[in-house]
């Protein structure tokens, strides 16, 4: 049975705990805002030989203020608080390994930079826009369906990506294309079209935005083998480490927010969980509780497409 390790606390430094070159994929979804706003400039870092900040493989960064006021004043925090989780996250994959950074349209392009420079602009493979359709349309501008996922090879020559195992699916204009491929349907291209988690559906778990097994089923079978090992360090409801046992991979997950253990606690009561730092509750209090009608494990299921917009 596959294994899941759950850790309670910031993740710098349980990151820092863990063996270099130990993970073969890394799937994270940090959050938007860190909550720590201590300047009002908006910095963006660039790659400078004779700048002040030093960086990985002797290379040398400088600060630039690229915003006026009126931007809330979170890039540059946000930046710095990332740049060391995403340095460990680096030195943690195997050869072979991938990072999967999920984020959203405000924050992609100022993550790109940075992502791009601690990994080498040649490691960055894909970005993969999650599209949805869902809640409000603004009526002043498109509305915002979609997130970002940016992926990123250890070794932009070597990396996993087993498209067989891709789940398929419909072509929109099946006549087109014959009966057989038709009835077999297409692997997706770099823009995912996926429901959000229904908020009635047996897979929410209550805990804010969650991110859907459909997804992250999908990065876990393409970029990952059995029993490889796997680690999301923004853990939140745990979805990303569903998916992996789910699919048999370990998976190691990091979180600083108690909420998110208790969530994690009854989700996978039925799985082989060790837990550093936290104790959950005894499993029959979990079980009696009224939000344990979500700690049944959702089966692996394949996503449930909704038809992108072209024939091919
Ligand atoms: C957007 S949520 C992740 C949601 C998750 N993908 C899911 O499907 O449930 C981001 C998570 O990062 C956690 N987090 C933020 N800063 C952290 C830190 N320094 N160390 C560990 N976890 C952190 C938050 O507590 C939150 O649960």
């Amino acid at each position: 049975m596959a294994r899941l390790d759950i850790h309670f606390g910031d993740n710098l430094p349980i990151l820092s705990s863990l063996p270099s070159g130990s993970i073969d994929l890394i799937y994270i979804d940090p959050p938007f805002n860190t909550g720590q706003i201590q300047s009002r400039d908006q910095i963006a870092v660039v790659r400078d030989a004779q700048g002040p900040k030093a960086g990985f493989h002797g290379l040398r960064y400088r600060h630039i203020k690229i915003g006026s006021k009126e931007y809330p004043d979170l890039f540059d925090d946000y930046l710095a608080f990332l740049e060391p989780r995403l340095v460990e996250a680096r030195r943690l994959l195997r050869p072979d390994g991938s990072l999967f950074f999920h984020i959203d349209y405000r924050e992609v392009h100022y993550c790109k930079v940075l992502l791009d420079l601690i990994f080498g602009r040649d490691s960055f493979i894909n970005e993969i826009v999650w599209a949805y359709d869902y809640g409000a349309r603004s009526r002043s501008r498109w509305p915002t369906k979609h997130d970002n996922i940016l992926w990123y090879a250890r070794n932009p020559a070597d990396y996993q990506f087993h498209l067989a195992q891709c789940d398929r699916i419909p072509y929109m204009a099946p006549d087109l294309v014959g009966e057989e491929k038709a009835a077999r349907g297409k692997t997706p291209t770099d823009t995912w079209w996926h429901t959000i988690v229904s908020p009635n559906g047996r897979e929410k778990t209550g805990y804010p935005n969650q991110k859907p097994r459909g997804i992250l089923d999908r990065i876990v079978k393409v970029h990952s083998r059995r029993d490889d090992q796997l680690l999301d360090f923004f853990a939140g409801s745990g979805s990303f480490g569903e998916s992996a046992v789910a699919l048999g991979r370990n998976c190691i997950l990091i979180d600083d927010h108690i909420e998110a253990m208790q969530v994690m606690a009854r989700r996978f009561i039925r799985r082989r969980v060790t837990w550093h730092g936290w104790n959950p509750p005894p499993r029959r209090s979990l079980r009696d509780s009224p939000s344990s009608a979500a700690a049944p494990p959702v089966p692996s299921t394949d996503p449930t497409p909704v038809p992108a917009p072209d024939p091919g």
